[in-house]
């Protein structure tokens, strides 16, 4: 791999929003202005830990991560630090620019004594899946759940049982 020798990382920056929408717009092939504005603003607010970062090559964002601390969550006692997103220009991939902003996260966050750094993959994104399998990501010990809380099954079960609670209980609902 022919590394960007130039390439420099620093917190993302107000300044940079315009250019991270456009980038992520190179990325996945659609502007996400309102998806993606609202989290950069999160990212930017003065409260908290700043753990999002810009790599720059040639003077201008070439990619970005975005990161938070979270304390407390799921119960966890200890902080943790997730990686929410990270996209590289896809003109300027394998030249080691994920790996350069990765490497400042890690840095920052085991300056802080944070040992725990999570993500989710996509598992339709081989690609992302290979390079955090390369950069020493393994599944948690926890499992991701999610379910449709307007499910059939699950209104018919609901339904079951206040039938079974009776008349009263169906009126009411
Ligand atoms: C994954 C991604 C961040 C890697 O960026 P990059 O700057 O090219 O990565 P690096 O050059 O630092 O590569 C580090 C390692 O990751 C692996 N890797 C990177 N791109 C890869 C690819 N396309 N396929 C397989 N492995 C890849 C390589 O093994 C590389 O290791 P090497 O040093 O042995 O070559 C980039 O491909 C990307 O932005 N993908 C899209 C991510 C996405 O969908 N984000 C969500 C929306 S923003």
């Amino acid at each position: 791999m022919d590394l960007f020798p130039s390439a420099t990382v620093r917190s993302l920056e107000a300044k940079d929003v315009d250019a991270v929408v456009a980038l992520d717009a190179r990325i996945v092939g659609r502007r996400r202005d309102g998806y993606l504005r609202p989290k950069l603003a999160e990212a930017l607010k003065d409260v908290g830990i700043r753990a999002s970062l810009v790599v720059e090559h040639d003077g201008r964002p070439a990619g970005f991560l975005l990161a938070k601390v979270w304390y407390g969550e799921f119960g966890e006692l200890d902080p943790v630090a997730v990686l929410d997103t990270i996209g590289v220009d896809p003109l300027l991939r394998s030249h080691g620019l994920a790996t350069v902003m990765l490497d400042q996260l890690r840095m920052n966050l085991a300056a802080l004594d944070i040992r725990t750094l999570r993500t989710e993959v996509s598992w339709r994104n081989p690609e992302l899946l290979t390079f955090f399998h390369r950069e020493g990501f393994v599944p948690a010990q926890r499992l991701c759940l999610e379910a449709d809380p307007a499910a059939p099954e699950v209104r018919a079960r609901r339904e079951a049982r206040l039938e079974a609670q009776g008349g009263d209980a169906v009126a009411a609902r």
